[in-house]
């Protein structure tokens, strides 16, 4: 069986590396240097060892492009690109749209089209396949489904083997196929009985997280101004064996999955008249954490930062990767230097980000972490200026949220 994977990222990488096993894999991805870099054997994602594609490769099982004519003779095609908001925050399908394009002027017989890309109900069936239709000139008739991502960069302990995976199909057809071809390397398939329950699913899973996550911040804000310590209290909390999930306080959230998909879920809430004040509520809570953070770093520090040096430490959005998508760094350094500090970061897993480098973990007056990547010594963060401040709750005996 022959599978094309339309964008070659954190989620379309990592499924190719693990249908190639399993599959002949076609990686189409838009950006050429990616495809040039992949077709080299270099994988530029966490979790996916550049060995294992070299490996695909030599066997024959995996090859990245960015010609359409590549995929025309495949069996199933996975999409797998970016659904990310426009910049008055709505859902912005446009990535599917030409993902769809793709798909529709390529592919000369029919296929099953699985879109793993998060987006809102509805999707599948009102988006992706009028839009491939329209794109088709034989107007082929395709089987669609739906099984969501949900696979998280950079953990070692779930992967797309023992994380259950949702599906559905639009029709019996495409749900027995799903299942056929998820089956030979993932061991849960859950069906569901309708795309759109799928699609809600996924939305609902990063709602839960972000919500929590709004939750757990405000509650640090409280617990500080209270004396308390947030971080005994949750543990405290926690020692409850039911009714409780523990959450930890952050500067915000990041990715492309938390602070963009429960928008999604809110977005269409929205246009069917339903309230989602939990959601946009907690978006807010979160984005403001960066402000927050930047406050206690002033009040700890005389009222000013004019003319500071301030090291970021870790800009990230979460430890051991270098995805910088929505990270608070950028909101924290914004309102840094809205204080008139004088900020560099330092994140060697990042490396370059907007033009700037990665500076030494030494030599400030100040270090706010936002991340701490495993390989990050925490007698390293503490030497790194006389105040260091800390949103992580990993580095023992600094000040911190
Ligand atoms: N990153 C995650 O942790 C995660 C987890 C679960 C689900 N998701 C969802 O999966 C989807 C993809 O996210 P991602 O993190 O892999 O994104 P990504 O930015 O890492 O990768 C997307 C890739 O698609 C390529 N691309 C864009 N438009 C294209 C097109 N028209 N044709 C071919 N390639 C194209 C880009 O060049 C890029 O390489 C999104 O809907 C996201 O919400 C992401």
């Amino acid at each position: 069986m022959k599978v094309a994977i339309i964008g070659q990222g954190y989620v379309g990488l990592t499924i190719s590396a693990f249908t190639s096993e399993f599959y002949e894999v076609v990686g189409f991805d838009s950006n050429l240097k990616i495809v040039s870099q992949l077709n080299s054997g270099f994988s530029h994602i966490e979790g996916v060892d550049s060995r294992d594609l070299q490996r695909a490769i030599k066997a024959g099982r995996y090859k990245a492009t960015a010609n359409g004519e590549d995929i025309s003779d495949v069996d199933v095609v996975v999409i797998a690109v970016p659904t990310p908001l426009t910049p008055d925050r709505k859902p912005d399908l446009a990535f599917i749209e030409a993902a769809c394009k793709t798909i529709g002027e390529n592919i000369r017989s029919s296929v099953l089209v699985i879109n793993e890309s998060t987006s809102f109900p509805g999707t599948l069936r009102n988006y992706i396949k009028p839009s491939i239709e329209k794109y088709s000139k034989d107007k082929i008739d395709h089987l669609y489904a739906i099984s969501p991502e949900r696979v998280d960069p950079g953990r070692g302990d779930f992967n797309q083997k023992n994380t259950p995976r949702i599906y559905s199909g639009l029709t019996t057809e495409a749900s027995k196929l799903t299942r056929d071809f998820y089956s030979r390397f993932c061991d849960e398939l859950v069906e569901v009985s309708s795309p759109e329950v799928a699609e809600a699913a996924k939305l609902f899973e990063n709602t839960f997280r972000q919500v929590n996550i709004a939750l757990v911040n405000e509650f640090a804000q409280i617990a500080h101004s209270l004396g308390i310590n947030v971080y005994e209290t949750l543990d405290a909390a926690n020692t409850k064996p039911y009714g409780f999930m523990k959450f930890t306080p952050s500067a915000g959230v990041g990715g492309h999955c938390i602070p963009v998909d429960p928008t999604y879920l809110a977005a269409v809430a929205e246009e069917h008249g339903a309230p989602a004040t939990f959601i946009r509520r907690a978006n807010e809570v979160n984005l403001e954490m960066s402000k927050y953070v930047v406050g206690r770093v002033l009040a700890d520090n005389g009222g000013t930062l004019e003319g500071k040096s301030i090291l970021v430490i870790g800009v990230a959005y979460k430890p051991n990767v270098a995805d910088i998508r929505e990270t608070a760094a950028e909101l924290v350094i914004e309102h840094l230097r809205a204080r008139g500090a004088v900020v560099s970061w330092h994140d060697e897993v990042v490396g370059t980000w907007k033009g700037e480098t990665s500076s030494p973990l030494a030599g400030a007056e100040i270090a706010v972490v936002v991340t701490k990547h495993d390989s990050v010594k925490e007698a390293d963060v503490i030497s790194s200026a006389p105040y260091v401040f800390d949103t992580t709750g990993k580095i023992k005996g600094v000040r911190g949220l």
